[in-house]
């Protein structure tokens, strides 16, 4: 058997059973498993720590190794450690291994937040970011379709385990994978938090730069317990120009700053249309509502994004709009918004 490859997920099945031994979860939902492949010698093994803790260490080598031990016909494994003192195992409600968890909301339904989540998240990824998407919209679910994904079909649920789905190089979460098409979704006030517990802290994730909550629009109960719940690194608010979506956008706010949760900025979606030949942007709605709301609350606004025909689209093709390379304007507006929330996001680093 030593020189066959070893089979990989056996491995990584085992290591869903070593314990941190303070935080009583497994090293794998803590995104502490950097790699496990196979080495020119057997198997090589990086986990993550985030100090040099050796005593933490040992324990876990010899836990993996004992576990490991197991497999049959298993050959030589090595193990080695990696300090990332990005990790901040200490917090209580950190989703392990994710670097930012930023929520989308907008107060008003129907402004475009999960098409901006969506895209926001592809624009990450293509300045080379890792990204996950969870689609925390319990009542309208939109992210299996926005991607083409029938989620239900490819989850595999492994140990209590959930595991993201990936489409286009993003990893993605959504209520709507984890129920039948004919069951109605009720979700009431304790099974709620139970359910995005759950999902928060039972997805595999791995290690994410960046995780993309994209929240029910509203500002009642159920959105004020789900911002709750995160651990929120900060929020985006998505409004259209129109005066009405700016007012909800406005409550949208309040209820972050109710929670304390810092918000990065504001998006203005539907902000003008793009010439799907030429590119020029022309103005239909009344404008400025973002830049207005921005102001008043004392935060940037990320940017505009113009309506385009490439977005509408999208919808049905299953690939957010960006990446293709159908407009050049809606591009820019996306790479813009990536830039200004990179920049407001050093700003709220400790
Ligand atoms: N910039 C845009 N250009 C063209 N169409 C857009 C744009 N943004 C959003 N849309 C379209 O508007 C519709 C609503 O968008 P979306 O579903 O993202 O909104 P939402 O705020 O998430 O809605 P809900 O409140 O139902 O969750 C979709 O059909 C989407 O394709
Ligand atoms: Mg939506």
């Amino acid at each position: 058997m030593a020189n066959s490859k070893a089979d990989l997920s056996a491995v990584q099945r085992q290591l869903m059973q070593v314990k941190h031994p303070e935080l009583k979860k497994d090293i794998v939902s803590l995104g502490m498993v950097a790699k496990v492949d196979n080495g020119e010698e057997g198997i090589d093994i990086l986990i993550k720590t985030p100090n040099n803790d050796r005593r933490l260490q040992i324990g876990l080598e010899a836990q993996a190794r004992q576990l490991i031990s197991k497999i049959e016909g298993i050959g030589k494994v090595k193990i080695k450690f990696e300090v990332d003192q990005s990790m901040k195992m200490e917090d209580g409600n950190k989703i392990f291994g994710v670097k930012k968890v930023i929520a989308v909301g907008s107060g008003k339904g129907g402004v475009g937040k999960s098409t901006v989540t969506a895209n926001l998240a592809a624009a990450l990824l293509k300045t080379g970011k890792k990204v996950g998407i969870l689609d925390a919209d319990i009542y309208g679910p939109s992210l299996g379709k926005m991607f083409g994904v029938n989620g239900r079909v490819a989850l595999k649920s492994e140990e209590d385990k959930i595991y993201p789905l990936e489409k286009h190089g993003l990893k993605l979460i959504s209520f709507a994978f984890l129920v039948a098409d004919d069951q109605p979704v009720v979700w009431r006030g304790p099974m709620l938090g139970k359910a995005v517990e759950q999902f928060l802290y039972d997805v595999v994730w791995g290690e994410l730069d960046y995780l993309l909550i994209d929240l029910p629009p509203g500002t009642g109960d159920v959105q004020l317990s789900l911002a709750q719940l995160i651990d929120l690194d900060g929020a985006i608010i998505v409004t259209t120009p129109q005066e009405v979506a700016v007012l909800d956008a406005g409550r949208a706010a309040a209820m972050f700053k109710q929670v304390k949760v810092p918000i990065l900025g504001i998006v203005e979606n539907m902000s003008g249309f793009a010439c799907p030949s030429c590119g020029h942007v022309t103005d239909l709605f009344s404008k400025g509502g973002g830049g207005k709301l921005a102001a008043q609350l004392s935060v940037p606004q990320l940017g505009q994004v113009p309506l385009t025909v490439e977005v509408m689209k999208s919808g049905e093709s299953g690939i957010p709009a960006v990446l293709g390379d159908g407009n050049k304007a809606l591009i820019e507006s996306y790479s813009n918004i990536v830039k200004n929330l990179e920049s407001q996001l050093a700003l709220w680093e400790d």
